[in-house]
C-alpha cells in the first residue's frame, strides 16, 4: 500500500522520552494502528544473542532480520512459539538492539517491516528515524526529548514499579552510553527531522506532552475530532 496516502504521525526520541507511551495514548485517541520500531530492533538483537551468531555480523544479522517469524497480537509478541514481550524490555536488550541498529543491513531489513504498518485509516510511528527515513512524507513529525538524567529516573520507576533491583547511577550511564551510540552512528543517526515540532518534555508531564502533540494533529488535520 502506498503510504504516503495514508496519514502518518511520526514520534521520534531518544530512549526514555516517554515516546512510546505518547504513541500509544495518540493511537488510542485517534483510532489509528501504532508502530513500535524499536521491538523490531529489540527482537533482531534477542535474535542474535540466541542463535550465537556475533554482534559484529552485520550481513548474517541483516538475514536474520528480514526472515524472522514474528507475530503481534493482544499486546504480546511472539517471536517462534515463544512469548518474548517482556524478555526484549530489559536494559540488555535495549543495548543489543542498539548495536545491531547501527548497520545498514539491518536497518534495510527492517524497512518493509516498517512501512507495512502504513494502514488506514492512519499509522503513529515511534522511533528514532521515523520522521528522517521511514516515513519522510508524514504529515506531521515530533521529536520528544528530555535530559538524560530525567529519562533515567523515569526508566527507575517504571523497574521499580515491577519489582527490579535497579541502580540509578547505572541507569544514567547505560542511557548515555546508548544517546551516544544512537546519535552518532553513521547509518540514520537519532536527531530531530526537518520541519519536526520538537517537544522538551524534561518538566512536562504525560498530559501535557499529549496536548501538545494533539494541537499540533488538529491543526494539520482540521476534519479530525481529538
Ligand atoms: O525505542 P527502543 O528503546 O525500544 O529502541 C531500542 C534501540 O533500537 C534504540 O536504542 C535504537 O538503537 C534502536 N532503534 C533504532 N531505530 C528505531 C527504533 C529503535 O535505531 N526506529
Amino acid at each position: 500500500m502506498n503510504s504516503q496516502m495514508i496519514r502518518i504521525v511520526t514520534i521520534d526520541g531518544p530512549s526514555g522520552s516517554g515516546k512510546g507511551t505518547i504513541a500509544q495514548l495518540l493511537a488510542k485517541r485517534l483510532g489509528w494502528h501504532c508502530l513500535d520500531s524499536g521491538a523490531l530492533y529489540r527482537l533482531v538483537g534477542l535474535l542474535v544473542h540466541r542463535a550465537s551468531i556475533g554482534f559484529d555480523n552485520a550481513a548474517k544479522i541483516a538475514e536474520y532480520a528480514e526472515k524472522m517469524n514474528v507475530r503481534f497480537s493482544q499486546g504480546r509478541i511472539n517471536l517462534d512459539d515463544d512469548d518474548v514481550t517482556d524478555l526484549i524490555r530489559t536494559e540488555t536488550a535495549g543495548n543489543n538492539a542498539s548495536k545491531v541498529a547501527a548497520f545498514p543491513e539491518v536497518r534495510q531489513a527492517l524497512l518493509k517491516w516498517q512501512r507495512d504498518y502504513a494502514r488506514q485509516p492512519g499509522l503513529v510511528a515511534d522511533g528514532r528515524d521515523m520522521g528522517s527515513v521511514v516515513f519522510p512524507s508524514a504529515e506531521v513529525k515530533i521529536f520528544l526529548d528530555a535530559s538524560a538524567e530525567e529519562r533515567a529516573r523515569r526508566r527507575y520507576n517504571q523497574l521499580k514499579e515491577k519489582g527490579l533491583d535497579v541502580n540509578l547511577r547505572n541507569l544514567i550511564a547505560e542511557i548515555r552510553e546508548r544517546d551516544e551510540r544512537d546519535r552518532n552512528r553513521s547509518v540514520a543517526p537519532l536527531k530531530a527531522p526537518e520541519g519536526a515540532l520538537v517537544v522538551e518534555s524534561t518538566d512536562l508531564g504525560i498530559d501535557e506532552v499529549l496536548e501538545k502533540v494533539l494541537e499540533k494533529v488538529r491543526s494539520t488535520f482540521p476534519d479530525l475530532v481529538v
